[in-house]
């Protein structure tokens, strides 16, 4: 299928590279935003002005946040020592390094933790997995908040997963104190158009949209025909990838996790209790 999409349904179709799916029933940028969405791994070297660094964060914060907590922050890393020690951390990503923006989200409780400090007052709630999961799930709901603002405006990013592999080391290098931790990456930059990025295409929604209660029949066939329709999304790349394969190879051992085995032990380590 072509990668040159005019109309809404177009754009749709090429999201989940189904020749037959119906027109949306409206449209708008926004919508046309997201479903444009793709990762960028090769960027020019252009800098980013600190005025659209703002313009990210505060997209990022309008994004909702539990309770208001806003239990998270974000490190901002352009200095190109920094972005190539983390390059390396992150299993030696390159595009870390060619883009000149690296922001890092991070969950955050020790906002609170020196509010209750000051108060002389307990924050026992903060010890528990809940917490923690609070602040991983603002982090992230904030980053991408960020994403849709930063491709709106022409930019490309790619989120740094592997940020988690080596976090001991990342918190060292971003001088993050005890409760706060590292939860994912995002290279922003000015994409290389000798990339030639593609959307990925996503599993058909019969496989992820259950109407009323979780219904595990039927996969199958959804599953299949996104196995067809990724495999030619990678032949365009002169790759033979099954999707299936990858995702039962990425959680099929403890090595493919990267080191991110450790991440309970990790978080415990640096302020979060997980209790
Ligand atoms: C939490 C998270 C972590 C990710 N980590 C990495 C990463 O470390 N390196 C990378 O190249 N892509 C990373 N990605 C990008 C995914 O591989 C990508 O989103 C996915 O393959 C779908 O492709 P698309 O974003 O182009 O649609 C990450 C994405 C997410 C959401």
């Amino acid at each position: 299928m072509t990668q040159i999409a005019s109309s809404p349904q177009q754009v749709v179709a090429r999201r989940y590279r189904d020749p037959e799916s119906v027109p949306p029933a409206e449209w708008n940028p926004v919508l046309q935003v997201l479903h444009e969405h793709r990762s960028v791994r090769r960027y020019l070297p252009d800098p980013i002005p600190d005025a659209i660094v703002r313009l990210l964060v505060s997209a990022a914060q309008s994004a909702p946040t539990s309770s208001n907590l806003q239990a998270w922050s974000v490190i901002a890393v352009r200095e190109p020592e920094r972005k190539a020690r983390l390059a390396v951390l992150a299993g030696g990503q390159e595009h870390i390094t060619q883009a000149p923006l690296l922001l890092v989200w991070t969950a955050d409780l020790a906002r609170a933790r020196t509010l209750a400090a000051g108060r002389e007052v307990p924050l026992d709630g903060a010890d528990y997995l809940e917490s923690s999961f609070v602040a991983f799930l603002d982090a992230a709901l904030a980053a991408q908040n960020a994403v849709v603002a930063a491709e709106s405006l022409g930019y490309g990013t790619v989120y740094i997963g592997a940020i988690r592999n080596h976090p001991e080391q990342v918190s060292a290098e971003l001088g993050l104190p005890a409760g706060v931790f590292p939860v994912v990456g995002l290279v922003v930059g000015r994409p290389d158009p000798a990339e030639n990025t593609r959307v990925k295409p996503r599993l058909p929604q019969a496989a992820v949209l259950h109407a009323e209660t979780y219904d595990p029949t039927g996969q199958a066939k959804p599953i299949a025909d996104y196995e067809d329709r990724i495999a030619e999304f990678y032949a365009e790349q002169d790759l033979t990838h099954s999707w299936i394969d990858r995702v039962l190879t990425r959680l099929g051992s403890v090595a493919a996790l990267n080191g991110r085995h450790r991440l309970r032990d990790q978080l415990t380590a640096h302020g979060f209790p997980l209790k």
